[in-house]
């Protein structure tokens, strides 16, 4: 006992040493380098005070081999030096034509920007550089953050007007990062529409500039703020892997630039359309956080560090938040036509099932039978709940489930009482259409007054009702972005005060009412990002719950995005496309995420029920591999007829892999799906949830799982199976 004190005590001085030593700094040569366990990243200071990017990728230990910054040299008259000094955080001035980081427009015109190096201040894995304009004094105060543990550093910047004029910033990034030189990189994003978010793209980067990004107010079902680089060849698990993810809800831009001397740059931030924040003096703007990391081990790799750092750092409560629990949602089975008993009918047939948290969807509130009236009136509609939502909510507590409640807050139906009252809230342009979408308009949270409103009326219900979660909805894009209450040279400001305002809220309403949890919903992913997980639980990744499109939803979405916050549900078939998947398909699906369920239960039948009842026990035996272990991606419904998931504690003594087959071609064997991330020596038991598992015995070695593999007997269409592997023996 004492020896493992002892042990515990070297362990813990040992991780204090290499956090305090994840940025050092060699003065006399003015270079900076953040260590991670998985990379490294190095900048410094040029003679003539320019702050140079000068590495990023695999682990380094000394910031002595890192060469210092230098001047370089005109190339021609073409060509000048500025182009190939790698700029941390360039400004638009001098001789730059690259995408800058920071450009203004002062009072008088002037609008060059040469940021120089002034000063750094460093505490724990916290580093901020400070730099001036070489004639003024505008500052960026860039802002890193290293994050060892799970391989990932932080960038952003806060730009301050210390002058004694007002300036417009109009174009404020939060980092340019550096591929080291060379060519035949090559970028994966994720891109989509509504009901077909996150899908995979590859493409090769060549000279000139691909642009991911949102016009749309928020994050957007069309793009996705994340990307990965690599040199080309890299695969699930082997291969050098660059990736980011910008935390912005609202207007972003992600700019992936090839130069002609094949040096590969990417600059995120606000998106530089239609914007313009003008700061008086003494005011700041601060741009989004732009997290990045680089893996040596494949996509895989990238995507777990992210997960690491989402679970850890960025979702509420970190590592102590609990795991998700099985949610049932009325939606699919009731769409508008909710009330008292008809909710507490399904209440009681999920409760049965294993149910945790009963979530009652839209329609409970003001005169919203359809989605063209009530937005906007979060009052409980007395036709369908006479008693206000206390006798439902006590219902569903005595049922031993948590209750929780859909929202939409930011909108309004015209044809609504708040709409009457305060026409004036939405965002406008004066005399000008208010385009609407889905029979809605969009609040104008920019405006302090109605973030006020909003906040009152959310904390009112939370306070008011034992609401244990809000599914925050938000159904459909910005239009005709005016606030015409303001000055004009503020109104565009609009598109960072309505994210902050939004932030804001969700931050109020958690400090005072610590038990809610927050799922953020967009129409599906409209709204998925680690800017919005700073304050919310789940995401709903699609308003496609049709088991088989969602196979490949939910791959682009665990590239950047851990299994934990993807809320995941069984629905009624034939779904959305008329497509039928069986009902176990369906469950191991969700079951790769926070699974939930949105069908009609009314409908579903005794074998229905008793293979739900075993699939949510399943879910509870291993949600915790599933929500805070690591994702291997064995098979991608992408280019197999077979998709598999295996999920692995972190410590190795339990996994469990989910597999699909779509539609085998006959007499295609079936596949032999090879395992990740066991432990070679180890003995693992396994336990097939219906014996498609066609393993000499049921007590297998991991090096054997990991070299030969699981024949698992999938055939013909849609069929599915998982396999939970628990270590026997060390
Ligand atoms: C959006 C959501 C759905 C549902 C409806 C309610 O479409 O994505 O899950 O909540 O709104 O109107």
């Amino acid at each position: 006992m004492r020896r493992l004190g002892f042990m515990v005590a070297i362990v813990a001085t040992f991780s204090c040493l290499m956090a305090a030593q994840s940025i050092s700094f060699d003065e006399g040569r003015k270079v900076w380098l953040l260590k991670t366990q998985q990379s490294s990243y190095a900048m410094g200071v040029g003679p003539d005070g320019q702050l140079e990017h000068l590495y990023w990728g695999g682990p380094l230990w000394r910031a002595q081999d890192v060469p210092a910054a230098t001047n370089k040299k005109d190339i021609s008259s073409f060509d000048p030096r500025e182009m190939l000094e790698n700029e941390e955080f360039p400004g638009w001035g001098g001789k730059r034509y690259y995408e800058p980081a920071l450009k203004i427009t002062r009072a008088d015109g002037d609008r060059d920007l040469v940021l120089h190096y002034q000063s750094q201040a460093t505490k724990g894995d916290e580093l901020d550089i400070t730099l001036k304009d070489i004639n003024d004094d505008v500052e960026a105060v860039l802002r890193y953050r290293v994050y060892a543990d799970v391989g990932v550093i932080s960038r952003w910047a806060t730009i301050t007007n210390r002058t004694k004029q007002s300036f417009t910033v109009e174009r404020a990034q939060s980092a340019t990062w550096y591929m080291p030189p060379g060519d035949g990189y090559r970028l994966t994003y994720l891109s989509g529409r509504w009901a077909a978010e996150t899908q995979i793209n590859q493409e090769p980067i060549h000279e000139g500039m691909k642009v991911l990004e949102s016009r749309l107010g928020h994050t957007g079902h069309n793009l996705n703020p994340w990307f990965a680089i690599d040199a080309g060849s890299a695969d699930e698990e082997h291969g050098g892997v660059y990736f980011g993810a910008l935390a912005w809800s609202g207007n972003w831009r992600i700019s992936v630039e090839q130069t002609p001397y094949k040096q590969v740059r990417v600059t995120g931030g606000f998106n530089t359309f239609d914007f313009g924040y003008p700061l008086k003096p003494g005011q700041s703007l601060e741009t989004p956080v732009f997290y990045a990391g680089f893996a040596a081990d494949g996509f895989g790799g990238a995507s777990r560090l992210l997960h690491n750092m989402e679970r850890e750092y960025i979702a509420p409560g970190g590592l102590q938040s609990r795991l998700r629990p099985v949610l049932y949602n009325s939606w699919e089975a009731t769409t508008f036509d909710v009330n008292q008993p008809g909710q507490e009918a399904l209440a009681e047939k999920a409760a049965k099932l294993g149910v945790e948290l009963f979530v009652m969807d839209d329609g409970w509130f003001g005169e919203r039978n359809t989605d063209t009236a009530g937005l906007g009136d979060w009052v409980v509609n007395p036709k369908k709940f006479p008693n206000g939502l206390g006798p439902l909510i006590k219902r569903v507590n005595d049922l031993g489930m948590d209750f929780g409640l859909w929202v939409e807050p930011e909108m309004v139906n015209p044809d609504s009482d708040l709409y009457r009252k305060h026409p004036d809230w939405v965002m406008n342009f004066k005399g000008r259409p208010r385009s609407e979408l889905r029979n809605q308009l969009v609040l104008n949270l920019a405006r302090d007054d109605v973030r006020d409103y909003l906040f009152t009326v959310l904390d009112k219900l939370a306070s008011e009702n034992n609401i244990r979660y809000f599914k925050w909805d938000m159904n459909r894009t910005f239009a005709e972005p005016g606030w015409p209450e303001v000055a004009p040279e503020e109104q565009k400001e609009l598109w960072v005060k309505y994210v902050n305002n939004l932030y804001d809220i969700l931050a109020r309403l958690r400090a005072k009412h610590p038990k809610l949890e927050i799922e953020s919903c967009s129409g599906g992913g409209g709204r998925v990002d680690l800017g919005v997980l700073r304050y919310v639980d789940e995401f709903w990744a699609s308003d496609n719950t049709e088991a088989f499109d969602r196979l490949r939803i939910q791959e682009g979405f665990s590239e950047a995005y851990g299994a934990k916050f993807m809320s995941a549900w069984v629905t009624d078939v034939p779904n959305m496309n008329g497509r039928s998947t069986p009902l176990q398909y369906r469950f191991l699906d969700a079951m790769q995420g926070a699974l939930g369920i949105g069908a009609n239960l009314n409908k579903w039948t005794s074998e229905d029920e008793q293979l739900a009842t075993k699939m949510i026990a399943l879910d509870k035996q291993i949600r915790e591999v599933v929500q805070m272990g690591d994702l291997y991606r064995l098979l991608s419904p992408r280019t197999n007829d077979t998709t598999a998931n295996e999920y692995v504690s972190k410590n190795a003594d339990k996994a469990v892999l989910f597999a699909f087959r779509h539609s085998q071609e006959y007499n295609t064997p079936p596949p032999t799906i090879r395992l990740r991330g066991l432990d070679g020596k180890s003995v693992y038991r396994l336990e097939s949830v219906d014996r498609k598992l066609t393993a000499p015995t049921t007590e297998v070695s991991g090096a054997y799982l990991m070299e030969h593999g699981l024949d698992v007997k999938l055939t013909g269409d849609f069929d599915s199976t998982a396999v939970v592997i628990t270590r026997a023996t060390q």
